[in-house]
């Protein structure tokens, strides 16, 4: 039996990964500790809640007494770290939060780690550490760039953890995935965002001229490349993950105007992120290589996105309100 350590499993991806690995698997067993921010949900998971596979913890990766009683009393083989601040807007108008936990947190994670043995200390970094790129891909050993504090707080996690790997051989494997999207992805990523407010006839705000790209990775594909890599990838190496679908902001609104069947007169454009990066592209050659690459249709999985956040008022509406409008009305200016 695997036993996998999951950090910010209430999160979007990480509660993908843990359906993922719970449908998959019977004879695997997945510790989750999470914080529970504004962006972690215990809903996301509730029909594990009695399943003995499924053991939560409510606690911070910057916690080690927290981190070291897990290892203790688990013994986990893989240890998959997902927990972070993960929303660009949010870094821009307050980092702090984003230095301790993606920073010092992953810090605190990799420490213990080194006091226990693990076969796998899986480090889920992002595309975004790379900067932006006019034209071409950005490959493995190609240099940092990262120019917002999230994207230089997640940079220096993902060193971070190839230092462990180089000075005390802690078996690391770091991943670069690009933009994913999915069911259970917090209500202020573009994405949802933008769904959500359709079905509700609000406006979509586009970004400057929103004409960024990014490229947009199913999240069951991630998850699958992560457990993929994670089995089989090599110690000590970087995996970028990307979808291989490049679109503008504008494509994707139009997509989801299209698919919600909305006028073309909800669309907004306000004023432009604070060092908004153009665009991001991923070569994936290596991964290929190591025998992986998505299998869904992007058209296909962009549709049963938008049903699910359909049949699923319940989970999104209740994000919506409260203090995550009050957040959202100070911060949003122009809508
Ligand atoms: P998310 O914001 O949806 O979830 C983050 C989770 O981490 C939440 O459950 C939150 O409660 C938890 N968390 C935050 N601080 C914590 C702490 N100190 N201790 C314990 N738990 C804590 O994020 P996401 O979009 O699911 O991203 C997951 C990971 O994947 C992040 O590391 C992110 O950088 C990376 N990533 C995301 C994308 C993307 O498109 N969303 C792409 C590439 C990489
Ligand atoms: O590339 C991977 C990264 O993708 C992850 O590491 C991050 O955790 C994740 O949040 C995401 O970052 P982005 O900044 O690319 O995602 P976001 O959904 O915030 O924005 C996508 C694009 O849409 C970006 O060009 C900004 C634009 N945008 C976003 C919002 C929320 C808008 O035009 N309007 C919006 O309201």
């Amino acid at each position: 039996m695997k036993k996998y350590f999951i950090t910010g499993g209430c999160g979007f991806i990480g509660s993908n990964f843990v359906h993922y690995i719970l449908r998959g698997k019977q004879d695997a067993l997945v510790i989750n500790l999470d914080k529970l921010t504004y962006a972690g949900n215990l809903k996301n998971l509730e029909q594990f809640e009695n399943d003995e596979r499924y053991i939560f913890y409510h606690g911070d990766i910057c916690d080690q007494q927290i981190v070291r009683k897990i290892f203790v009393d688990h013994k986990p083989d893989y240890l998959i770290n997902f927990a972070a601040e993960s929303h660009v807007d949010r870094s821009i108008g307050k980092p702090d939060d984003f230095i301790q936990t993606d920073i010092f947190g992953a810090f605190t994670l990799l420490e213990t780690a080194r006091e226990h043995n693990i076969d796998r200390f899986i480090q889920i970094s992002t595309d975004e550490v790379y900067g932006s790129i006019e034209k071409g891909s950005f490959s493995e050993t190609d240099p940092l760039m990262p120019r917002n504090p999230y994207s230089a707080s997640k940079a220096g996690a993902d060193r971070l953890a190839y230092s462990y790997f180089a000075t005390y051989d802690l078996p690391v494997i770091i991943t670069r995935a690009s933009n994913n999207f999915g069911p259970y992805q917090f209500p202020e990523k573009l994405i949802p965002l933008f769904v959500t407010n359709a079905m509700e006839n609000e406006k979509l705000p586009i970004y400057g001229d929103g004409k960024n790209i990014r490229d947009w990775l199913y999240v069951s594909d991630h998850c699958a490349a992560i457990q993929y890599i994670a089995d089989n990838g090599v110690i000590g190496e970087i995996y970028n993950i990307g979808g291989g679908n490049e679109l503008t902001n504008l494509e994707i609104t139009d997509i989801i105007l299209e698919e919600t069947n909305k006028p073309n007169s909800l669309k907004k454009f306000v004023q432009d992120r604070l060092g908004h990066d153009r665009r991001y592209s991923l070569n994936c050659d290596k991964l290929i290589a190591l025998g992986w690459q998505p299998k869904h249709n992007f058209s296909q999985a962009m549709q049963s996105t938008i049903n699910w956040y359909r049949d699923n008022e319940q989970w999104w509406k209740p994000l919506k309100s409260g203090e995550y409008l009050e957040y959202y009305k100070q911060n949003y200016k122009g809508l």
